[in-house]
């Protein structure tokens, strides 16, 4: 039987929609439990200033459907030094918070395995960020909901494209992985992807796209951390490259990172926050929690942080030829 008394949850890094839907299964599986449950608002920043949400109960109802975070969220520099963590740590014995569910992603995990292993203090990793790009998840929170907003813009951008017969290039978020992009673009039945992962040869590119006369419209989704420069940048070599018709372009930026979240989102966040608390009372610590295949997988923060997650081939392959 474990002694845990008081359990912590917190968001940090980017918000993603679900987020409420994790820190609401945090807290009522703790309270099934008979335990209790604090908020720490701000992430890192709120935990090293000691501001704790002590009534989380009265707070977690009605934010299922809620996007953003009702906990706030920063990122923080300050506690990447000992010194920080330091601090926070010297809070959370004050306030008698003996473990905490820490939601986020790479930048989470990092703070959360250095916590845990200067401080001793329980930790475990669910996978929040509209990115997808945690190793030891087939999906992260957020991700659902963020892809379906693009291509929810996406669709009506295509309704001008095609009354004009424009090239559009659409950037969707992702500094380091193209999952948005790739996912956004098989969605909405793009006619290519320019990914962080692949590097697309323009003029080439461009050449192809011309020779296909017969379609007059076209939309390219572009990561913002792809290897051509952003948006505009690509839209500037496309022209130079002697492309024929007009081009656009549209920034989705941080609408996609709001919005009620999906079902998907709302089931993943609640099933990883049930298991937190789960795995913290068993004794469990420093691990990152996920599903792959429809079961819970544990990945320890190092490998969640350091491990690359690959992009699925068979997307990467489909995109050309789907859309010729
Ligand atoms: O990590 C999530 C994310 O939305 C990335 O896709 C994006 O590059 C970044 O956060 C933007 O961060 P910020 O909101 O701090 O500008």
């Amino acid at each position: 039987m474990s002694n845990m008394k008081t359990i912590g949850v917190f968001t940090s890094g980017g918000d993603a929609p679900g987020m409420n839907a994790a820190v609401r299964a945090v807290a009522r599986t703790c309270y099934g439990h008979n335990i209790n449950c604090v908020g720490v608002y701000n992430g890192y920043e709120g935990m090293m200033a000691g501001n704790f949400e002590k009534k989380l109960k009265s707070k977690i109802a009605n934010i299922m459907q809620r996007g953003g975070t009702i906990l706030k969220t920063a990122r923080c520099q300050e506690f990447m030094e000992a010194e920080g963590r330091a601090r926070a740590a010297q809070e959370l014995k004050a306030n008698g918070i003996d473990a905490l569910v820490a939601v986020g992603g790479n930048g989470t995990y990092t703070g959360a395995l250095k916590l845990g292993q200067e401080h001793g203090i329980p930790i475990i990793g669910l996978p929040g960020t509209i990115d997808n790009d945690i190793y030891g998840t087939d999906y992260t929170i957020g991700f659902d909901t963020a892809i379906n907003t693009a291509i929810d813009a996406i669709d009506k951008i295509r309704d001008t494209a095609d009354s004009h017969n424009r090239l559009f290039i659409v950037e969707v978020m992702g500094r380091h992985a193209g999952y948005i992009a790739l996912h956004t673009a098989i969605g909405s039945g793009a006619y290519s992807a320019f990914l962080p992962e692949t590097d697309t040869n323009i003029p080439e590119w461009v050449n192809t796209l011309n020779k296909q006369r017969k379609k007059l419209f076209n939309i390219v989704i572009v990561a913002e951390g792809n290897k051509n420069g952003n948006a505009h940048d690509i839209a500037h070599k496309v022209k130079e490259s002697g492309f024929e018709r007009d081009v656009r372009v549209t920034v989705i930026g941080h609408l996609q990172r709001g919005g009620s979240p999906t079902c998907q989102d709302r089931v993943l966040a609640s099933r990883l926050g049930y298991r937190a608390v789960n795995s913290l009372l068993s004794g469990e610590s420093g691990i990152a929690l996920g599903i792959i295949n429809d079961k819970l997988e544990k990945t320890p923060f190092e490998d969640a942080i350091y491990k690359k997650k690959e992009l699925c081939v068979d997307l990467m392959e489909m995109i050309n030829l789907l859309s010729t």
